[in-house]
């Protein structure tokens, strides 16, 4: 069985808002396995990107633990942080506010390998760059560019490459095609899964489009109110959703052929405020099958026969 690369142990992130805490992250346990691609899909607001982010260290976990091939790194600072940094990187969703504008694609792409000591000189920089670029089907011409100076696509292919540049094992990848047209879309899917197998990479990837998680992940997490709620093989899930939210979220997505849509109550009613989420089962509210326990009782990850985890009371939704 591959290595587990991330673990998550109950992992809080809170934002102090004026209203309380917003329970944006809310006790997450997760394993992320060395080689595969693991997808994270939940409506907006569910918290995935706070998630990443606080995975990643860019924010401070409130509470919980974080590890990075076995060891923990919940409490690194400074020197050791800049450690991680080379381990695994992010690409962010909107590739035209996430490069500098008044950067070129060298600079952007150097800034990493400088900031990691990476190459010695400028000629080695360039050469890094040159095949960064190359690796990303673009041309050594395109370092003198500045972001108006390419494409959508070709944006976010340098956000891509400046992921890349510091030859990380774990890429998080944040909605990275939501922001583009589809057949760039799909170019850059592509590209994508060569790259995690030319550079025999991690992917942790992030989308509220469940048909797209579902092309490129192996295993995936439902996420609901900060919280996971079924966790497993990505064929198993979608075949049989079993938690009544994914239920739910794959009933509301449109599909074109009847035989292969999803039975189940599409979602209604609104998410409730992570401010001030329900006491038991976050979904309770909302769940077609809500029985007085999930009122009071929050449900824990359960692992099924099958080896994924639902977190739900009922045990005959199959
Ligand atoms: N810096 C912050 N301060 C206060 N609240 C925050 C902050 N960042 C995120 N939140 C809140 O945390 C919750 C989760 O937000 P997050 O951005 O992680 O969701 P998401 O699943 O990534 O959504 P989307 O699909 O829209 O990107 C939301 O209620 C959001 O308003
Ligand atoms: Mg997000």
């Amino acid at each position: 069985m591959a290595n587990t690369i991330i673990e998550t142990k109950d992992l809080k992130k809170y934002f102090d808002t004026l209203k309380g805490p917003c329970k944006a992250v809310n006790k997450v346990n997760l394993r992320i396995k060395q080689g595969e691609t693991f997808g994270l899909v939940g409506e907006s607001g569910c918290g995935k990107s706070t998630l990443v982010r606080t995975i990643l260290k860019l924010i401070e976990p409130t509470s919980g633990q974080i590890f990075l091939d076995g060891v923990d790194i919940t409490d690194y600072k400074k020197k050791k942080l800049m450690a991680l940094r080379k381990k695994m990187s992010l690409v962010f969703q909107d590739p035209h506010s996430s490069l500098n504008p008044r950067m070129t694609v060298f600079d952007t792409l150097s800034r990493p390998l400088k900031i990691h000591n990476l190459t010695k000189n400028n000629e080695e920089t360039m050469i890094e760059i040159t095949k960064l670029l190359k690796l990303m089907g673009m041309q050594p011409e395109h370092m003198i560019r500045f972001p108006h100076e390419l494409s959508g696509g070709q944006k976010q292919r340098i956000g891509i490459a400046r992921a890349l540049a510091v030859k990380p094992e774990l890429i998080f990848l944040d909605e990275p095609t939501s922001a583009l047209d589809v057949s760039v879309q799909t170019k850059i899917l592509k590209l994508l899964n060569k790259t995690k197998k030319i550079r025999d990479l991690t992917y942790f990837y992030i989308s509220h489009d469940i048909n797209l998680i579902r092309v490129v992940s192996d295993r995936i997490g439902v996420m609901y109110l900060g919280q996971i709620v079924e966790i497993g093989e990505v064929d198993l899930i979608y075949n049989n959703p079993i938690h009544p939210y994914t239920k739910g979220l794959f009933a509301s997505v449109p599909e074109p052929d009847p035989d292969k849509k999803i039975k189940g109550e599409p979602l209604s009613g609104e998410v409730p405020s992570p401010v001030n989420p329900p006491m038991g089962c976050s979904f309770a509210p909302r769940c077609p099958f809500v029985e007085p326990k999930c009122r009071e009782e929050k449900p824990k990850l359960k692992l099924l026969s099958d080896g994924r985890r639902v977190a739900c009371h009922k045990d005959n939704l199959r």
